[in-house]
């Protein structure tokens, strides 16, 4: 577990309020940015914070992901995400990210075993994708078939039982990639392809996804899921963003794991989140060629034009995202191996010197991020636009698990209930409508 023990206020900072001093105390991080701790604010002011989009608020302690957004630093637990793409695998780094240290060879095998003797979804499963439009979106059969996982798996959703949680982690990362692969074999009307147990996780989902029942059969090759591999590790995890918080607010108030991660997959659709790398790809299409680039820059910095450059910025890096270094690489890898010569890349990379050059995306230190890269990647692979934040909600998944479990243990832990900046009407009589 963690080395870091709990926080000490080690300093304090005075707040004073139209002549009132109040005291508030500090607590430093094992790194990072130290916290003011204004838990007793209102009762002691009669005041609320105020900070929409929760800018500069730490809703939580947490031991698992730490990110430097000013070096462009991404750690699981302490280790740099470019030492766990190049030397782990994903299932390791899922252990990682759940227990908190890399296991050892013993711990490794069972973990292993135990994701891949629950990849196989209960069978009345597969009825349940029926009831969907055959043209449904992906990410729409995700919300529903993992919401429904509670009422399949009934006998690990009591969250005060620490076994009950093991399990239905278990089962949420070992059934993740079947139910994802399930929803493009839905999309595109072809049989369910079953799980098999002698191929690794990443393999086995590559198999289920582009294999066919009863036809030849299907090779996974090595390039292919070391990058899928790859890409499943850099999206593990990323500390509190939008669905993770979405996944904590949800658990907050008790409900079940999987209730809970069919949350975190609806927050992740949006195109701000996980969605960005469908509209990445979008984007570099509706471009189409290296010479129309100046023409989407200058719709990116006129501020009438909604128009944003997909795939740029995020709220924490203000450098490089760590992740799109390791997939621009990995881009190439697989183009290469594939022998795909796509234009989008000569694109991508023509937009990513561009953008880079030009002072309005360095002055707001707007970078490419892991968006950037990874669509161009899993279109080479054959996934369609549409599946790709269904490969990001797989990955997370692993995350999000592990940062409700930490959330469920955590002695400080609250039902999670901001509050608001009043700007509405008062107390006002009730008119009868004859008289409106
Ligand atoms: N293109 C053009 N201008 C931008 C962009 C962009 N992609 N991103 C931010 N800006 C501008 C923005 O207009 C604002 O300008 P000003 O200060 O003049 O008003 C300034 O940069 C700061 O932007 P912000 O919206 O206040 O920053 P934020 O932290 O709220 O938003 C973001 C972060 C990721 C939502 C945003 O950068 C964005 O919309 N990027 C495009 C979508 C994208 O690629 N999202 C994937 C994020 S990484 C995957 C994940 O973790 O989910």
């Amino acid at each position: 577990m963690a080395k870091y023990e709990k926080t000490v206020a080690d300093d304090t900072a005075t707040l004073t309020i139209r002549g009132e001093s109040y005291e508030l105390p500090i607590y430093g991080g094992s790194v990072g940015p130290d916290v003011l701790d204004i838990r007793a604010l209102y009762g002691n002011t009669g005041m609320f914070t105020f900070d929409p989009g929760f800018t500069s608020t730490a809703s939580c302690e947490s031991a698992i992901t730490y990110i430097d957004g000013g070096k462009g630093e991404l750690l699981y637990r302490g280790y740099p995400i470019e030492q766990l793409a190049e030397k782990s695998d994903f299932l390791e780094v899922a252990y990682l990210l759940l227990n908190g240290e890399l296991p050892n060879k013993e711990q490794d095998a069972k973990f292993k075993h135990d994701i891949t003797y629950h990849t196989m979804v209960h069978e009345q499963l597969n009825r349940f994708f029926g009831g969907f439009r055959r043209d449904a979106h992906p990410m729409a059969i995700m919300c529903g078939v993992v919401g429904a996982m509670s009422a399949f798996y009934h006998d690990s959703t009591d969250i005060s039982d620490p076994e009950q949680r093991r399990v239905a982690s278990t089962r949420l990362i070992a059934k993740i990639p079947t139910i994802a692969a399930m929803t493009y074999k839905y999309s595109i009307g072809q049989p369910f392809v079953y799980p098999r147990n002698d191929l690794s996780y990443a393999e086995n989902f590559l198999y289920m996804t582009f294999g066919v029942p009863e036809s030849e059969e299907y090779k996974v090759s090595k390039t292919l899921a070391d990058a899928m591999d790859k890409i499943f590790i850099l999206h593990a995890d990323h500390e509190q963003n939008a669905s993770t918080s979405t996944v904590r607010l949800a658990g907050s108030s008790g409900a079940n794991p999987f209730a809970c991660i069919a949350a975190g997959i609806a927050s992740l659709w949006g195109p701000a989140h996980g969605g960005a790398n469908e509209a990445c790809l979008n984007m570099l299409s509706e471009i189409g060629s290296v010479d129309r680039i100046p023409e989407y820059i200058a719709k990116a910095k006129d501020k009438s034009d909604p128009f944003r450059l997909m795939g740029f910025g995020h709220r924490v890096y203000k450098n490089f995202d760590p992740r799109a270094k390791v997939l621009q690489q990995a881009a190439h890898d697989v183009l290469a191996e594939l022998g795909v010569n796509d234009p989008l890349l000569d694109v991508a990379q023509e937009l990513e010197k561009i953008a880079l050059e030009d002072p309005y995306f360095v002055e707001k230190k707007l970078y490419p991020n892991v968006d950037f890269y990874s669509g161009i990647i899993l279109k080479a692979m054959g996934f369609p636009t549409s599946m790709f934040t269904v490969l990001f909600a797989l990955a997370r998944t692993v995350g999000w698990i592990s940062q409700w479990g930490e959330m469920i243990v955590d002695p400080t832990q609250k039902i999670g209930r901001p509050r608001q900046l009043f700007i509405g009407e008062g107390a006002r009589d009730y008119t009868d409508i004859e008289n409106r």
